[in-house]
Formats: C-alpha cells, sequence, structure tokens
C-alpha cells in the first residue's frame, strides 16, 4: 500500500520541530494517575506499560485538567492480533455534555493495519470521526502522538506531521472546545465496535494485550477550577499559544495534505449518506 518514497518523503517532512519535550521526559507520578487495572511502573517510572486480560482494561490520567496546551506521549501499541483491542489517548472535560479530542487506536487481525481513529466532542456532540492508516507499524516501535489545543486550532499529529486540523470558528457559529479536560490514557475491550464494525472478535489467545507509553510531560495550562480562565489559558506566555502554533507552516503543510492524500480511510466531511450536508466546520477547515 504504501511505496518507499512515501516512507522517505514523511522522514524528510517530519525532521525538524520536537515542540519542547524534555528528552526521557518527566516521571508518571509527577503529573499522571493510575485510574483502573493492570498498570506496571517501569525505568524508575519514566515508562508504564497498561496490560489487558478478560478481566479488566487498564487507565491512567492527568493529574490537572488543562484550559490549552500541547499534549504529547510516546506510545506503542499492542502486537500482533488486536482485533477489538482499543487504545485511546484523549482529552475529555467527561460527563455527558463533554468536550473530548480523541486519538482512539483501532486493533486489528494481524497482517491488517491498525487504524488511527479522531473525533472531536463538542458539548457531548461527536460524530466527526476521521480515520487514517499509519505509514509504519505502530506496535514495533515507540512513535509520538500529539494533540494540539489553543485559542486558534486543534491538530492531532503523529510524529510532528499534522494529520487533522479543527480551526476555532466561533464566530461562524462553529462549537469549540471550551470546558477544562484531563489527558486520559486506556486499553480496553472495545470487540463490540472497534473492529469491522464489531464483526472481528478479541482472541484472547493473544492475551494479556499490552501498550508502552513514555514522556509524561504536562505542557498544558491548568484549569481544575469549573471554567477555563480564557486570559490565562490563552495566553502567549505559553509556547502552544505563540503565532507558530496558530497556523501550520508551510512544511506542515505539504505533510498534512501528502497523508490526508495517502492515509485518510476514512472523513465523515465527506460521508454524504450520513451527511448530505456536509457540516459548516468542514468547509472552513479547507
Ligand atoms: C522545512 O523542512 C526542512 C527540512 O527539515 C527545513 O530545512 C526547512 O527550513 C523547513 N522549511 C520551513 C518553511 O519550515
Ligand atoms: C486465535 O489465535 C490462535 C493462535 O493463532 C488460533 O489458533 C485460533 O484459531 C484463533 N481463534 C480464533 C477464534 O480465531
Amino acid at each position: 500500500m504504501f511505496s518507499v518514497l512515501d516512507f522517505v518523503l514523511v522522514l524528510f517532512l517530519i525532521g525538524t520541530v520536537d515542540a519542547g519535550v524534555p528528552a526521557g521526559g518527566r516521571p508518571f507520578d509527577d503529573n499522571y494517575v493510575v485510574t483502573w487495572g493492570n498498570v506496571l511502573k517501569l525505568d524508575q517510572g519514566r515508562e508504564v506499560q497498561l496490560s489487558m486480560d478478560k478481566t479488566s482494561g487498564a487507565g491512567f490520567q492527568s493529574k490537572h485538567k488543562f484550559g490549552s496546551g500541547f499534549f504529547q506521549m510516546r506510545i506503542k501499541l499492542p502486537p500482533k492480533d488486536t482485533a477489538g483491542v482499543v487504545t485511546a489517548f484523549y482529552l475529555t472535560s467527561k460527563g455527558d455534555t463533554q468536550d473530548e479530542l480523541d486519538f482512539e487506536f483501532l486493533g486489528d487481525r494481524e497482517g491488517k493495519p491498525i487504524q488511527i481513529q479522531t473525533n472531536v466532542f463538542i458539548n457531548g456532540q461527536g460524530n466527526r470521526e476521521q480515520k487514517f492508516v499509519l505509514w509504519f507499524d505502530p506496535s514495533t516501535d515507540f512513535h509520538t502522538y500529539g494533540i494540539l489545543w489553543n485559542p486558534y486550532q486543534i491538530a492531532f499529529y503523529v510524529d510532528n506531521v499534522p494529520i487533522r486540523i479543527f480551526k476555532n470558528n466561533k464566530r461562524y457559529g462553529v462549537g469549540y472546545p471550551s470546558k477544562p479536560m484531563t489527558l486520559v490514557v486506556s486499553l480496553w475491550n472495545g470487540e463490540g465496535w472497534a473492529t469491522d464494525g464489531g464483526k472481528a472478535k478479541i482472541n484472547w489467545s493473544y492475551a494479556p494485550f499490552k501498550a508502552n507509553f513514555e514522556r509524561f510531560s504536562d505542557s498544558g495550562c491548568h484549569a481544575d477550577g469549573l471554567n477555563i480562565n480564557a486570559k490565562v489559558c490563552g495566553s502567549t506566555t505559553y509556547w502552544w499559544n505563540t503565532i507558530q502554533y496558530s497556523r501550520l507552516s508551510a512544511n506542515e503543510t505539504t505533510a498534512f495534505k501528502n497523508v490526508r492524500a495517502k492515509y485518510m480511510t476514512y472523513d465523515y466531511c465527506s460521508d454524504h449518506p450520513r451527511y448530505p450536508v456536509p457540516p459548516t466546520e468542514c468547509r472552513l477547515n479547507q
């Protein structure tokens, strides 16, 4: 499916920015807490491993809620047959009128690519899925996945390549996340929907499924009250709110277009049976 040339092009384009994450990162306990299941700390807490078996999945979350930030983590997904197994990395305000920004890695039968599903919820309303396959095998090495959220835009990144942009178009009546969000990571049984529309079930002979995580930095504006202080969390004293993060650079735009042309497998914006009239943001995000 992917030629060597595509791969080289992507490598070339991702060379530059590493978005300020310190090498090695912070220990897990500084900024995160285990919320459920089997979470093993490795390398003095600089890496954690979530395991899922028949009895339980596993998860952790940030200690703080945030009002803006560039949230990045290095993730290595479970290998081999992972049909029905979902690894999730997302921001959520929780509850049923939640704002939420999702990365969900949908496992698959061995030899078939893991798909990344992204979604954006505003006030409890999602249904904005975009799916991608990757230009590498995400189960053999760690790769960096990131969600930028600032007053200008939301950007989903894979190894510094932006794969999805959701601009702040509040002035045109398009919703935009405005509630304090927690960063949540989980490994769970999604066999009811995740793979082949729920037809491919988990093969438990491959359990326990294990996903590894590194780099537990805290690059977000803390917003632990009920509201975001927009003046504080939108301030350019935070590097992720500065002008260079308000839009894509020329390099990023090229990489973005390339990835979407070659690796996007589903886009709600072009699902005409589902949305005969595409949602307003689809046109504005072009
Ligand atoms: C694009 O990336 C290349 C290679 O990493 C770099 O030399 C160049 O300065 C970048 N250009 C822009 C506009 O960011
Ligand atoms: C599960 O995987 C094992 C080992 O590869 C295989 O023998 C078995 O047939 C699989 N079960 C199902 C239901 O596919």
